[in-house]
């Protein structure tokens, strides 16, 4: 069985290694990563999984904002990366992760917490949690991606046409 615990707790060069080893190290060259330049994972939404002292499993989440094109802002949370060793993937990591940070998310004192985001597999993410390309049509990335992995989650997720970026204090809603 494994614990799920703050990622504060597990040295960063051991959860660099870990993302390594589940999307390979070309992984920096990511839009996903520009959205989070500048700016720091949010403490109670990143957690690791744990198996004793083996680490197993990360997700990280960040302050993002869309700047929409008629000027407003709305705060989001960008969700991921999701990463599991490869020899414990498939028994729940991912889920029991994910899950935990969605439910926390949800707890109303995180800005942008009802309005999740993510690049990701429809299948998993669609799946297993519920997020969808619904609203996400007119949302514009610092970089390529492709448009049915663009997903969103939450009550708040905004459906209008804008700039996804980080989220540095300026922009905080
Ligand atoms: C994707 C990832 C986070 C899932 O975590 P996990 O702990 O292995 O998965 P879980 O145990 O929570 O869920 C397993 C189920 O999800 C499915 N699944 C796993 N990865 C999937 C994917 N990329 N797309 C669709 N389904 C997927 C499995 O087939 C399994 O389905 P089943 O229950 O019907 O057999 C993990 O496998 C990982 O880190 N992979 C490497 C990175 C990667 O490929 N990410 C792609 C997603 S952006």
């Amino acid at each position: 069985m494994f614990d799920l615990i703050p990622i504060a707790e597990i040295a960063p060069d051991r959860i660099e290694t870990l993302l390594d080893a589940a999307f390979g190290t070309d992984r920096h060259g990511r839009t996903a990563y520009r959205l989070r330049d500048g700016v720091a994972a949010i403490p109670e939404l990143s957690l690791a999984a744990v198996i004793g002292a083996e680490l197993v499993g990360s997700i990280q989440c960040w302050p993002v904002t869309l700047a929409d094109d008629d000027g407003a802002r709305v705060p989001m949370v960008l969700v991921g990366p999701i990463a599991v060793s490869p020899a414990h993937q498939d028994v729940g990591i991912g889920r029991a992760l994910t899950r935990a940070a969605i439910a926390r998310a949800g707890q109303g004192d995180i800005a942008g917490g009802d309005a999740l985001m993510l690049i990701g597999d429809p299948d998993y993410y669609g799946r297993f949690f519920g997020f969808t390309a619904e609203r996400t049509g007119g949302w514009r990335l610092p970089g390529s991606f492709e448009a049915h992995r663009l997903l969103a989650l939450g009550d708040a997720v905004p459906d209008q046409a804008g700039d996804v970026r980080p989220r540095i204090s300026a922009d905080a809603a």
